[in-house]
């Protein structure tokens, strides 16, 4: 079983930047429950999983590829705090932190081992895409509502639907790692 210990260590630096305790201690749990859902049973297995089946994903991974989307989205809005005289809106990133780690956790629900080596969408996953089943485990575990508009909103799901700035962070952060690795598949990735 993958208990809160695991996790922690998995996510350790992140995890260390939220500075809210309760929000940092609801994060650890919903990837367990994520885990235990899923029936991922090792920290190996998760290593494994495919950031993505939309594309080739050439062996990143859903935790580095949690671990770059959360670090990007931190820095793209630490750049633009820096940069700007005046913000004009407030950015919180202990969401950003949150939103980043869980922004993909459905996806331990939406794919599953085929027992060959591979990877599918499961059963599940064909009824309710990833940040669907996201949202709906990290509010079942009393995330606040901005990191499950994050986690709801932060894909296809929440185009034109209203959004707390933290999940356009996220959003682009997460088509920074998708976009290239699609365009290479296609031939059009210039190298
Ligand atoms: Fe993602």
């Amino acid at each position: 079983m993958i208990d809160s210990k695991m996790i922690s260590d998995l996510f350790k630096r992140q995890l260390e930047n939220i500075k809210n305790k309760e929000l940092r201690k609801k994060v650890v749990e919903v990837w367990v429950e994520g885990c235990r859902r899923g029936n991922w049973k090792k920290v190996d297995e998760l290593k494994k999983i495919p950031f993505s089946l939309l594309t080739e994903s050439r062996g990143i991974n859903l935790i580095e590829h949690t671990i770059a989307v959360t670090e990007m989205a931190v820095e793209m809005a630490k750049a633009q705090i820096r940069s700007y005289s005046k913000m004009v809106y407030e950015i919180n990133i202990d969401y950003l932190y949150a939103g980043g780690l869980l922004h993909d956790v459905g996806k331990l629900i939406e794919i599953e081992s085929d027992g060959k080596g591979g990877y599918r969408k499961s059963r599940a996953g064909k009824l309710t895409r990833h940040p669907i089943s996201g949202a709906i485990l990290a509010a079942e575990c009393g995330v606040p509502e901005e990191v499950i508009n994050i986690i709801a909103c932060h894909s296809k799901e929440g185009e034109g639907r209203p959004q707390v700035v933290e999940t356009i962070f996220i959003h682009q952060a997460d088509f920074a790692t998708f976009n290239p690795l699609v365009l290479k598949e296609k031939g059009l990735l210039i190298e």
